[in-house]
């Protein structure tokens, strides 16, 4: 086990944290939480023996507001272990994309995976992953880690994906607010690009800023805050024959 290791990680609804703890408990006695959700937050540098780096996938790529934070990090002399938490659909570039971009820091990248959660858009794909069969293939897969950071000839990663990335994913529509909405903030505060703005008494959504990250959604107490119900509904019908179908996590050491 090591002493420490940073979890770096952006999770708007908590299933890239909750992979990446699972990750951590394996592979470090102490860790330290860095939420890359949060705006205008000075970077914290890694200090300890491993940086986990942990992103969830939209639309096949990471988002590049967690690549900006990333691009805070001087990684020099540094080990890193990359993790992408996706949908139960898949992650084509975005294990490629975090990896060429953490090496771009100076980290050594010394392991990377590829790790299902429930779908934040459409729970139903996904649902309750990571789940215990997650939780001891992940365990398993640190214990291989600490192997490979003892073995001074070991290799580099590689991991599927190419360049260029598949382009960004355009964002249809933005989340909007109900007449339950009690303008509690909620919303507004977790929101990672500052899209939401209370303005006269209501919820105004920047369209240009919001990047469909479903924070906002999860966060509402009042459960008022939601998808437009047609987008919700192609959603629904575009992802909801991978309710039936169970990917596996992937391993790269
Ligand atoms: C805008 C958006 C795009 C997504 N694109 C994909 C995708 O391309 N493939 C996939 O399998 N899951 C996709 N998902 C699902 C997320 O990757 C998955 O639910 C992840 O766990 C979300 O992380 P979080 O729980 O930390 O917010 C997408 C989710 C959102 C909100």
């Amino acid at each position: 086990m090591l002493s420490k290791a940073e979890l770096y990680y952006f999770s708007p609804t908590g299933g890239t944290k909750k992979a990446g703890e699972i990750f951590c408990k394996g592979i470090a006695k102490g860790v330290k939480l860095v939420n890359w959700g949060l705006r205008d937050k000075k970077a914290e540098q890694p200090a300890s023996e491993l940086s986990v780096i942990a992103l969830p996938v939209f639309g096949g790529r990471v988002p590049a507001v967690a690549i900006e934070k990333l691009k805070e990090l001087d990684g020099t002399g540094k080990k890193a272990v990359t993790l992408v938490v996706y949908g139960n659909r898949a992650y084509e570039d975005a294990l490629l994309e975090l990896n060429n971009a953490a090496e771009a820091r100076g980290f050594q990248v010394v392991a990377s995976a590829a790790l299902v959660a429930q779908h934040s858009i459409v729970p139903k794909v996904g649902k309750g992953r990571p789940d215990e069969q997650d939780q001891a293939s992940i365990l398993a897969f640190a214990g291989k880690v600490l192997d490979k950071m003892e073995d001074t000839a070991a290799g580099e990663v590689k991991v599927p994906g190419n360049v260029p990335y598949k382009a960004e994913m355009a964002v249809p529509a933005s989340p909007v607010s109900l007449p339950a909405c009690k303008l509690c903030g909620a919303c507004e505060a977790v929101c990672p690009t500052g899209a939401i703005r209370q303005e006269r008494g209501t919820i105004a959504t920047n369209p240009e800023n919001c990047i469909l990250c479903m924070a906002c959604v999860a966060a509402c107490p009042e459960h008022a805050r939601i998808l437009p119900p047609p987008m919700q509904e192609k959603m629904d019908q575009m992802l909801g024959a991978l309710e039936a179908v169970r990917r596996e996590n992937e391993y790269f050491l």
